[in-house]
């Protein structure tokens, strides 16, 4: 078959390999339909390479239809249309009994100190061959697949894999209060749809901070006051102040991570300018102070008092420093970690069914085939093209 494949820093592409395989009984194989490009690839396109091996199949967003299943599967048969969360977890655990599938107890990689194993990121995650590809092997065919129904096409189901969980984990775990008020760093894929929840859920302000233009424009098209860091770098905290009642948000999500912050592993701030076309970058870099504020400490700067950060952007750093004291003086709570797909898909799967409140079907920018890969890696890192999302089709080849 042909899948994504990782062969260095900004090198991914698409390798002809053997065919997944029932290995255990409960496996079920998929074939895939559609399957997105995450910015957490982008983090192993750039950031993550120690963590990968040449060779190893990407993807954690795939969708698609059950090709063969082992012989203890029950509850799904050939033909199913399914979607496969990023976290592989086994359904039955200590962990995944309260919805903490992140930490599944079956799949947690020891050797690395990690929680449960995920689809195709690193060693750290299990190394567990990804979705980019014509087919996947899926473990815990009983438990893990989520059955949805035919009829839509697939953009209204493919995000249940990783985009709308994550998202909305991020809002509930904002916990903002009647009537109060939300920032969002952040309009990829993650921080607009978290905006979009937000508006659903009733959050009546609704900030998105981001510096790329369609990205901002793209939010404020659903009513997200938008700020754009590229104009406002020194006075953010003023102007978000004077949107939130002059004491600040009651919540802040930072959908941005590790690559605003900096490198886990190397010095990459410098670098950063790279990452964004030529005329972002010079705006950035003429825009004093916005490259020192990383987004997770802009959060904590701009949050109100007594208020709370959500934070679904990853980040890597083992020695990020971290100011605790104006953590501690503003009493901030924070709320992280990879979302638990499973435990919010009864309160997403019911939105998907008759019509589409979030804008899932018109949520792509890009459908592309497999083949098309390396472009669209290279066009979603450097923002090019309009891309915030790009659905990849390996049946479209
Ligand atoms: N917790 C989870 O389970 C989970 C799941 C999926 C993605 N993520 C993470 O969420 C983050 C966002 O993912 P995405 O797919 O939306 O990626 P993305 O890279 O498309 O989006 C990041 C956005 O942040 C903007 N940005 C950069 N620096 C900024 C700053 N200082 N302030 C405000 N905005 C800034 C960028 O312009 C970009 O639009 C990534 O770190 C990804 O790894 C986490
Ligand atoms: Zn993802
Ligand atoms: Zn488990």
């Amino acid at each position: 078959m042909k899948a994504v494949t990782w062969h260095g820093r900004r090198d991914v592409r698409v390798d002809t390999v053997p065919d997944p395989k029932i290995e255990q009984p409960t496996d079920v194989i998929v074939e895939v339909t559609s399957t997105g490009i995450c910015g957490s690839d982008l983090h192993l396109y750039e950031i993550l390479g120690p963590f990968l091996d040449e060779g190893d199949i990407l993807g954690h967003e795939p969708m698609g239809t059950v090709a063969d299943v082992g012989a203890d599967v029950t509850e799904v048969k050939t033909g199913d249309r399914v979607v496969v969360p990023f976290n592989v977890c086994c359904g039955t655990c200590f962990m995944c009994n309260q919805g903490l599938q992140s930490q599944c107890e079956t799949t947690q990689v020891h050797e690395m100190g990690s929680g449960g194993a995920l689809f195709g990121y690193t060693k750290l995650y299990g190394q567990i061959p990804g979705g980019q590809a014509e087919y996947l092997r899926v473990p815990f065919g009983n438990t893990l697949p989520i059955k949805v129904p035919g009829g839509p096409p697939d953009d209204r189901f493919v995000y249940l894999s990783d985009v709308l969980p994550t998202a909305w984990q991020a809002v509930a775990y904002a916990d903002v209060p009647p009537g109060g008020s939300l920032a969002v760093l952040g309009l990829g894929p993650i921080g607009d749809m978290c905006t979009r929840i937000a508006q659903h859920r009733g959050i009546e302000t609704v900030i998105g901070i981001d510096l790329v233009p369609e990205r901002l424009r793209r939010a404020q098209a659903h009513e997200v006051k938008t700020v754009d860091l590229c104009s406002h770098g020194k006075d953010l905290a003023e102007l978000v102040r004077e949107l939130t009642a002059g004491r600040g948000p009651d919540a802040v999500i930072d959908a941005v991570g590790m690559e605003a912050h900096g490198s886990p592993i190397g010095k990459i701030a410098h670098r950063l300018t790279s990452l964004l076309p030529d005329d972002l970058a010079a705006r950035l870099m003429t825009t004093a102070g916005i490259d020192r504020l990383a987004a997770l400490h802009t959060a904590i700067h701009l949050v109100r008092r007594g208020g709370t950060i959500s934070l679904s952007g990853v980040y890597g750093g083992v020695a990020s420093p971290m100011p605790l004291l104006t953590m501690f003086d503003k009493q901030i709570q924070l709320q992280m970690g990879q979302a638990n797909v499973h435990r919010w898909v009864p309160d997403i799967l019911p939105l998907l069914a008759d019509d589409d409140p979030l804008g899932t079907e018109d949520f792509a920018t890009h459908r592309l085939p497999l083949d098309a890969a390396p472009e669209a890696y290279a066009t979603f890192q450097h923002k090019r093209d309009g891309m915030v999302k790009a659905l990849l089709q390996p049946r479209a080849n």
